[in-house]
């Protein structure tokens, strides 16, 4: 099964590396204020894990499930609520944890939907922003890594509900297997 993936693109010393570093970072910025660290599914979870683990205060995980709407060949920016939050987020502060920012119509929505119940701060964090998304300015408060216009998988990240068990980020490098073909 592993025949369509490309080059590893981040290895998993670089990526706990980097988690630790946006750990120590949201400790710094959340001492003595307990966010509410929201994992979006299924993608940020394997992310979410070693962030918390990495983040030490005191702080509460919820998580939700979303999924692009419609048959479009690119995100559309609907996005329907497969599960939502266990408990409010009023007067809480609130970090949304993506896997990836791609075109960032998914990050609008959910980022949106939060905002309206009134969280005392909102941030974002984000394992992966792809370059199109940094360059339209789309950005997260804590950021992993810049990658390019590539499909990536593992770590989370799947391709057809397959590869998120990597412990590292690969390329798949199929030319059928681009972007769009996956977000169907
Ligand atoms: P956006 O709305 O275009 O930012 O895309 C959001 C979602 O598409 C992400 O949360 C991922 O689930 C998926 N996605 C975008 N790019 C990739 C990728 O390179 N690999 C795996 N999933 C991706
Ligand atoms: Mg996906």
């Amino acid at each position: 099964m592993n025949e369509q993936l490309g080059e590893v693109l981040i290895g998993r010393e670089e990526l706990a590396a980097k988690v630790a570093e946006l750990g120590q970072a949201i400790a710094r910025d959340y001492a003595g204020r307990v966010p509410v660290l929201v994992g979006v599914l299924k993608g940020a979870a394997m992310f979410m894990m070693d962030l918390i683990r990495a983040t030490p205060i005191p702080l509460e995980i919820d998580f939700m499930a979303v999924s692009s709407y419609g048959a479009a060949t690119e995100s559309s920016g609907v996005v329907r609520i497969l599960k939502d939050l266990d408990a409010p987020i009023v007067d809480r502060h609130v970090i949304l944890v993506e896997d990836i920012i791609d075109s960032g119509m998914t990050m609008a929505y959910v980022l949106d939907m939060l905002r309206r119940r009134n969280p005392a701060s909102l941030r974002i964090a984000a394992l992966l922003v792809k370059e199109r998304a940094a360059a339209a300015g789309l950005n997260a408060h804590y950021r992993g890594f810049t990658i390019p216009e590539r499909f990536v998988v593992g770590y989370g990240l799947d391709f057809q509900e397959q590869y998120r068990n990597l412990p590292y980020i690969a390329t798949l490098d199929n030319s059928e297997h681009t972007a769009p073909v996956a977000l169907i």
